[in-house]
């Protein structure tokens, strides 16, 4: 068979444990075999990212903001058990904290809507996907215990000196305060990539904050995306969608009604509790894709779940595992149809689009991991292995492509 050729190399970022273990089946099964494509490799494991003191993550990053699309398997974030584990130098920061710093991202968290595993909610038909501004707010906050008695301000000191100052309460008692923040060019930013997916992806897009309460802070949030929305109106008339702001509560109770085909913009709080109560609403973890957008469009693709840990020990111990690899496999090709995009090769767009079908063909048909299996609508008497799905959606993309 002639292999499709990519024009441009695509950025390989591989990862850790059970999730390093299928992107290599997936590798060598289901993309090799048929693309004619020049890896740029790094490998992210722990390990090396260790040996490398974490240069090989800049190093990545660079490389996706060189040729403009990536492709990540999920990795470990260090916690204190993994220093020991990993017998670590030191516990490394998050890369995907670091790439999202160094493209200045926006993560979109989109689930894979297949017609045999139904959302928890009936009125979900199309997917919903997720922006989450990841600055700010309660997570680069400064917090106090506040002992007793006494008078909480906040206090702005600005460059000339200037002071502005206001009471946030007077304490008869014990309590805490906490102060938190956002830049303009933060939520801006933000802003600007949201319309720009919505854009691209001709989606709806809805942003919900507490503007009525916070008079100053969330009204923030809302008049710049106000005014971004309202500098690409025609864009987004082009596209045949619109711009709809609430306050949350009403854009919350909306969604639960909603049939989808949405992209929900979150502050950072709102982003981090209602993806996991979306990704959970459509299924499972293994269903849930994630992609990062750069103001300047450079994407990186990846699953949103992370290395499967428990399965990996399995794996290690030689006992069968049944790990879903249908959103690693959808970071593929979500990445590969992005570069055929950008390069202007309908054929490469075209191979992406049949590795997906292939992928949903297979779950529809029955065949599919332990996870989905647990929640379908149709009877699956043997959840299929990680390798024999991957085999099985080899075998379908093989027919599909003779
Ligand atoms: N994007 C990333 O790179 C990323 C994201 C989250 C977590 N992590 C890392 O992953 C490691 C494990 O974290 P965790 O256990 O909190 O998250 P996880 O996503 O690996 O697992 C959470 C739960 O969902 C299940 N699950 C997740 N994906 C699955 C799949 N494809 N098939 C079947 N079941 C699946 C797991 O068995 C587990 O019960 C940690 O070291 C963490 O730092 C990485």
């Amino acid at each position: 068979m002639v292999k499709i050729s990519v024009r441009t190399p695509l950025v390989e970022l591989d990862g850790d444990e059970m999730t390093r273990v299928i992107w290599q089946m997936i590798k060598e099964k289901l993309i090799l075999p048929h693309l004619d494509v020049q890896l740029e490799y790094y490998d992210l494991g722990m390990a090396n990212r260790d040996a490398t003191d974490d240069f090989v993550t800049v190093q990545s990053a660079e490389a996706i903001k060189r040729h403009g699309v990536g492709v990540k398997c999920a990795t470990i974030t260090p916690n204190a058990d993994r220093v020991v584990e990993y017998k670590l130098k030191k516990q490394w920061d998050s890369p995907n904290g670091t790439i999202r710093a160094m493209l200045d991202g926006t993560v979109f968290r989109k689930p894979i809507v297949v017609s045999v595993v139904p959302p928890m909610v009936r009125s979900w038909k199309k997917p919903i996907t997720i922006a989450r501004h990841a600055y700010g707010d309660i997570y680069k906050n400064s917090e106090l215990a506040v002992p007793g008695p006494g008078r909480a301000e906040i206090v702005f000191t600005g460059a000339d000196g200037a002071e502005q100052r206001k009471t946030i309460a007077e304490f008869t008692g014990a309590g805490v305060i906490q102060g938190v923040h956002n830049t303009d060019p933060s939520i801006r930013s933000f802003a600007r990539a949201c319309l720009a997916y919505a854009i691209s992806e001709k989606t709806e897009i809805w942003f919900g904050a507490k503007d009525t309460i916070s008079k100053t802070y969330h009204a923030r949030f809302r008049d710049i995306f106000a005014e971004e929305a309202a500098a690409r109106t025609e864009d987004l008339k082009r596209a045949g969608v619109s711009y709809f702001y609430s306050l949350i509560d009403d854009v919350v109770a909306r969604v639960m009604r909603h049939e989808g085909g949405i992209l929900w913009a979150c502050m950072n709080y709102d982003g981090d509790v209602m993806s996991d109560m979306l990704a959970s609403g459509f299924g499972s973890l293994g269903l849930m894709t994630s992609v990062l957008v750069s103001p300047d469009g450079k994407f990186e693709y990846e699953a949103a779940h992370g290395t499967v840990q428990r399965h990996y020990y399995k794996h290690l111990k030689g006992e069968t595992t049944s790990t879903n690899s249908v959103a690693s496999i959808f970071a593929w090709t979500g990445a590969i149809a992005k570069r055929g995009e950008l390069d202007g090769t309908p054929d490469v767009v075209r191979f992406a689009n049949m590795l997906e079908e292939a992928t949903l063909e297979c779950v529809e048909g029955g065949i599919m991991t332990g996870d989905i299996a647990r929640i379908a609508s149709i009877d699956v008497r043997e959840p299929a292995t990680t390798e024999g799905f991957i085999d099985a959606v080899a075998t379908k993309l093989t027919a599909k492509l003779s």
